[in-house]
């Protein structure tokens, strides 16, 4: 007998590009980030098997520092993935920005949903990874996990280059209830975002977040909830969080 009443697993047509290319210098001096171990493992690693969790994720695209291609494939042929994974790596490029679009040139054509994914957010969780995929489905063209805040922000006036100790004057409080701190994967409609990567110029150091580059070409942009666990790892302290959490979950589920 067939059991019909399941709901059907999400088709599996999205691919997850995951920028792998920064340094880390917020992390202090070492290899790059992404290559840096939690638990003994790269954080890279970590965060394809976040991805590959998923069931609605059939292709993982790395995009690694240029120099460390060969290494980064080296790594993923000896971690195990899931049997319905597969993987790309293709070399980054100078901005996170750059990175990404080099990633999304790499997707083969029957792709119809992108997540895009910081190497630096290891822990994410299956479910998040899940509710974004499911948003997308449902007909949102981007789609971002996001928090409330935990501390007020201030808007400042940029700092004067000349005077680098001073004090720095402030602009505006915005109202904290309004505010939201975004978390990756965020999730596209592939179309949306490569239009988004098309039309936007890199501008200095480019879009720190893939969402930002849509809003920009009017599309809408929504957010589900984010979770504490998909933190992105950026100064030393971060890393001792994430050991901490990677060791509650190797002792209470086997991880
Ligand atoms: N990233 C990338 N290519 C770049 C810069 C960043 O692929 N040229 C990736 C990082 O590897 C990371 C993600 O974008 O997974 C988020 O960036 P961030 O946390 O800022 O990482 P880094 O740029 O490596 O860190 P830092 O800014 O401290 O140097
Ligand atoms: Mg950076």
């Amino acid at each position: 007998m067939t059991d019909d009443s399941r709901p059907a697993p999400p088709a599996a047509t999205a691919a997850a590009v995951i920028p792998a290319a920064g340094r880390g210098v917020r992390l202090g001096p070492g290899a790059p980030k992404a290559l840096r171990p939690l638990g003994g493992i790269p954080l890279l690693v970590h965060a394809v098997r976040a991805m590959a969790a998923s069931r609605a994720v059939a292709l993982v695209v790395v995009v690694a520092p240029p120099e460390g291609t060969a290494e980064v494939r080296a790594l993923l042929d000896t971690h195990a993935l899931p049997e319905r994974t597969d993987f790309l790596v293709v070399p980054g490029g100078d901005t996170r920005q750059e990175s990404v679009r080099l990633g999304l040139d790499a997707l083969p054509p029957h792709v119809d949903t992108v997540l895009v994914h910081d190497a630096a957010r290891p822990l994410v969780p299956v479910d998040t990874v899940d509710a974004v995929v499911a948003a997308v489905h449902a007909g949102a063209p981007a789609v971002v996990p996001a928090l409330p805040l935990a501390d007020t922000v201030k808007e400042v006036e940029p700092r004067d280059p000349a005077r680098p100790d001073a004090p720095e004057p402030v602009v505006a409080t915005p109202a904290r209830a309004r505010l939201r701190a975004v978390q990756t994967p965020q999730g596209f409609d592939r179309a949306t975002l490569v239009h988004a990567h098309a039309t936007v110029p890199v501008d200095g150091e480019g879009a720190t977040d893939c969402a930002g580059m849509v809003e920009r070409t009017g599309r809408p942009v929504v957010l589900v909830p984010g979770h504490e666990e998909a933190f992105k790892v950026t100064r030393p302290l971060d890393l001792v969080l994430a050991e901490a959490v990677l060791a509650r979950r190797r002792a209470t589920d086997g991880y």
